[in-house]
């Protein structure tokens, strides 16, 4: 029995899906812990591809618990749509599998609109967000106007005044500051009394179910969404999400002691990439960025945006590792870089003519770091079949131990394709 939280280690999109629908083989819960449906968490199983942005990704194990803990933000529309959707492709009904935290936050209908009043006002100044009203709903949650999933059990008239109270703030703003239409109080009410129809059989109190779940010594898996380079305090602000990413969230967003974690694992993409604004010390502009782009399949799974893709960023993951105190990583599309004659990955950074080792604050600062690279020799051959570590050529292997010392820690496994069989596990905290 083991605890493990999983969290991206870059600006998201490393591959924590799929690393996760492997490991939840292990373990009998999953939880998410924060974020939305910002989130896009591609699996593919047996060819076929499935696409996540609210559910855990330990869903398409049908003997699995999946839960949605009180830090994440939920739109109950997507919700739905994605138990349809995966209701379609399963052929089984998932909502069984499911439990929500009362705590939870709800993004509604003025959370979306507003996230995209202020992307259009911020103009070439924007963040890039995925418009689905994430930042918003954390607003609201902070400034504890916000609506909770548990509001739904409470009786109608206290729901009622909840949601007015919270959209005549919502459309003060929309209609003074943004010069937008107001949203319609009756069909948002309305459309909450029908989701709540559906999901109110299985809100929880997460803490206690997790407590049960520790007492029968069963394993917890934490699913991170986004990445460290995103997270609101540590990351590239403002060009962040409005979440907490870091593992230690984990714990406080899901009602869970640090005391009961044996495990954290970042998930490292072997080179990085980057949705949205924001700096992005090793970004490439040239044919390598194209092969990352086109060999990766670089495009996002929420927005369908082109990803800016870039080398492996040591001075941004070292950073991650102490940030998230991680024990292990996981090492994703290693097969993307075959074919690359030479490899490169930035050891540090200079600043204003001085070379740095750290990870600066500022965003200005963080503008103006030029990478400093070190270079490898590739490899030709296509690897996404290996399924043994050491049947890896020879350069991939020295590629994932130069990673391995930087960092002071081991890849628990290597990827080499987006399928669960295309895996390498090296060490399973789960059984070992
Ligand atoms: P997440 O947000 O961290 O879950 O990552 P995404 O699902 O947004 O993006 C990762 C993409 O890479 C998805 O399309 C995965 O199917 C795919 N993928 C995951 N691991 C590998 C791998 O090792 N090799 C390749 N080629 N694709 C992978
Ligand atoms: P997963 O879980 C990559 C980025 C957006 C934008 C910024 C703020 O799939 O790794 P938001 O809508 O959260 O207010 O947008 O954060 N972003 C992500 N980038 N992967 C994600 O999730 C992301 N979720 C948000 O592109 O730059
Ligand atoms: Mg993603």
């Amino acid at each position: 029995m083991a605890n493990v939280i999983l969290i991206g280690t870059q600006w998201g999109d490393e591959g924590k899906g799929k690393i996760v629908d492997l490991l939840t083989e292990w373990a009998e819960v999953v939880v998410r812990f924060q974020g939305g449906n910002n989130a896009g968490h591609t699996l593919v199983i047996d060819g076929q591809r499935y696409a996540l942005h609210l559910i855990p990704s330990g869903i398409m194990r049908p003997e699995k618990i999946c839960i949605i803990g009180s830090g994440v933000v939920i739109d109950l529309k997507i919700l739905l749509e994605e138990i349809d959707l995966l209701q379609k492709q399963s052929g089984r009904d998932v909502l069984p599998q499911l439990i929500l935290s009362d705590e939870a936050h709800l993004i509604l209908e003025s959370h979306r609109r507003l996230d995209q009043a202020r992307e259009k006002q911020r103009g070439t100044a924007k963040i890039g967000t995925t418009g689905r009203g994430i930042g918003p709903a954390y607003e609201s949650k902070m400034a504890r106007w916000g609506l909770r999933l548990g509001d739904l059990l409470a009786p109608e008239a206290v729901l009622e005044a909840r949601l007015k109270n919270l959209l005549e703030q919502h459309n003060l703003m929309l209609e003074k500051i943004y010069n937008e239409a107001p949203v319609s109080f009756a069909k948002v009410f309305a459309e909450l009394k029908e989701a709540a129809a559906i999901v109110c059989p299985v809100i929880k109190k997460v803490p206690y179910e997790l407590a049960r779940c520790l007492e029968k010594n069963e394993s917890i898996l934490f699913e991170g969404a986004q990445g460290t380079l995103l997270d609101i305090d540590h990351g590239t602000y403002p060009f962040v999400t409005s979440s907490s990413t870091m593992a230690a969230n984990a714990c406080a967003s899901s009602g869970v002691g640090v005391t009961d974690i044996d495990e954290v694992i970042g998930v490292v993409k072997a080179y990085t990439t980057r949705v949205g604004s924001g700096p992005f010390p090793v970004e490439l502009d040239d044919e390598i960025g194209e092969h990352l782009s086109v060999r990766g399949g670089e495009v996002g799974t929420t927005t369908g945006r082109p990803r800016r893709c870039g080398w492996l960023d040591l001075v941004a993951l070292r950073y991650a590792a102490l940030l998230n105190g991680l024990n292990s990583f996981a090492l994703t599309k290693l097969d993307v870089l075959s074919g690359l004659e030479t490899i490169k990955v930035c050891t540090g950074y200079r600043l204003h003519g001085k070379i740095i080792e750290y990870f600066p604050s500022s965003i200005e600062d963080l503008e103006a770091c030029e990478p400093v690279l070190s270079e490898f020799a590739g490899w030709d051959e296509d690897i996404s079949a290996i399924l043994d570590y050491d049947q890896l050529p020879e350069n991939a292997r020295k590629y994932v131990s130069y990673i391995e010392e930087q960092l002071g820690i081991k890849a628990m496994l290597v990827s080499v394709g987006p399928d669960r069989e295309q895996t390498m596990i090296r060490h399973n905290p789960f059984v070992e």
